[in-house]
């Protein structure tokens, strides 16, 4: 008698147990292709500009991931259960770990410390194209350095990064900068407020809103120039900024900004209304985006020059920038810049027959120090291990069988010309090494 109660019940679990979490992704063999080319780009790219590379724990104390953080962040971390007094989260960024890499040896690191890694990160968001809960970030910091040419080595190291994957500079991509020096400075002159950073939050997340709850948003918090506000955060031109009504701090936002255009003049564009959800920034943000400004960011960043003091540091002024890997690999997908996937396979050994299973599996190991070679695992006849060989792309083909071994030697088959020679067993090693 069927137990309905248990089949239904297990079927749901079968649901539950094949798919995966929402927000989070899946790497078959064909992605994982596609991303190590995307990540070895990257890392090549972060080896020439001198970052070295870093790796932080997934999850640090709650404390430290709350420490500095919007209240928008703090409700994206996915909290870990709590098995003792400790609690833990998953890291949402490497920005708040790598400062505490770089404080616990902050004395004897000869500075300006540069940093990267390439790791995955968790937030709790609403998934949707680009945005995942699960996501991998490419990110690049620079410790001990006031310099602005700091921020404009990043944003350069950033360019060069998506060009080396073929995205070409204003036609597939573009460079945002702003500086919430002049943003705040501005906010500050207009409201009169000291604290604008609940506004700053709300500019940040515009376009994911509707004009009218932007609007409103403002309003709500006491904006009455509303107009004067989307204005000034709808300019394209750094000499359109009205000087006069600044002050002071807006104006040293602004003379950082003409630094750095003179520094990356034509490869980046003005826009005060990038203002970075992220509470942390100090000066200097910028973000990339897709040319067309179809998809989410491809990447933010900006100078925090207050966090390692305020995490227990000494004083020392920080610059960094995230790429995500989501919104760049669905960009390369579109302008048809990703690799197609190969499956490489130098040598497929093949036994004849079953007396010569123990005797493949010999030879196969031998090779496998040297190159990527595979044997029968699956007791096939040699017409069906030939059919798999060759689905799986295999250059060769080497035949194990009696009357070869009992002469020292086995036939090679080219797959794609279909030629066949004898090899000497001792030589088989050093003939695939000739042919990589
Ligand atoms: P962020 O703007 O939060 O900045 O993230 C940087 C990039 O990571 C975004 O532009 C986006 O491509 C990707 N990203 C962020 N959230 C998600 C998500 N939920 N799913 C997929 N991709 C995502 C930071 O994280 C700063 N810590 C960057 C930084 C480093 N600032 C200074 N140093």
């Amino acid at each position: 008698m069927v137990n309905f109660k248990y089949a239904a019940l297990h079927s749901d679990l079968m649901v539950e147990s094949y798919s995966n979490v929402k927000g989070t992704e899946d790497y078959y063999p064909e992605q994982k292709f596609v991303q190590q080319h995307i990540f070895s780009n990257l890392r090549e790219v972060a080896q020439s500009y001198n970052f070295k590379e870093v790796e932080t724990p997934v999850f640090e104390y709650l404390d430290l991931l709350t420490k500095k953080e919007g209240e928008e962040i703090i409700n994206q971390i996915f909290v870990l259960e709590k098995r003792s007094k400790e609690k833990l989260g998953l890291r949402f960024d490497l920005t708040v770990p790598g400062a505490r890499l770089f404080i616990t040896k902050q004395k004897q690191l000869p500075k300006p410390v540069k940093w990267f890694s390439i790791d995955k990160m968790w937030r709790y968001e609403q998934p949707q194209a680009g945005r995942l809960r699960e996501f991998y970030q490419f990110n690049c910091e620079i410790y001990g350095s006031r310099s602005i040419i700091s921020d404009a080595q990043l944003i350069s190291l950033a360019i060069t990064a998506l060009e080396k994957l073929g995205l070409r500079l204003n036609k597939d991509f573009k460079v945002y900068v702003n500086n919430r020096k002049l943003l705040e400075g501005f906010l500050q002159g207009l409201t009169g407020k000291k604290e604008v950073f609940d506004i700053i939050h709300l500019i940040d997340k515009r376009e994911k809103i509707s004009e009218d709850e932007f609007v409103e948003g403002l309003e709500k918090f006491g904006i009455r120039q509303v107009n004067e506000l989307i204005k000034f955060i709808s300019l394209d031109d750094l000499s359109d900024v009205d000087e006069t009504s600044l002050n002071e701090k807006a104006q040293e936002g602004l003379n950082s900004l003409r630094k750095i255009f003179s520094l990356l003049d034509g490869k980046i564009v003005f826009a005060p209304g990038i203002a970075r959800g992220l509470s942390y920034y100090t000066d200097l943000v910028f973000e990339i985006f897709d040319a067309d400004r179809k998809l989410r960011a491809l990447a933010g960043g900006g100078r925090y020059d207050l966090l390692i003091e305020q995490f227990g540091g000494l004083p020392t002024p920080a610059t960094g920038f995230a790429m995500g890997y989501s919104t760049l690999s669905l960009l390369l997908k579109q302008r048809n810049l990703l690799p197609s996937y190969k499956n490489m396979l130098k040598a497929y050994v093949a036994p004849v027959n079953d007396s010569a299973r123990q005797r493949a599996f010999e030879i196969c190991s031998e090779l496998q120090k040297n190159i990527i070679a595979d044997t029968d695992l699956m007791n096939r006849s040699l017409s069906k291990q030939l059919k798999y060989a060759s689905s799986l792309n295999a250059e060769y083909v080497v035949f194990v069988g009696e009357d070869e071994l009992s002469r020292g030697m086995v036939k090679v088959r080219d797959m794609q010309s279909g030629k066949e020679e004898d090899v000497r067993l001792a030589e088989l090693s050093s003939y695939f090494q000739s042919k990589q």
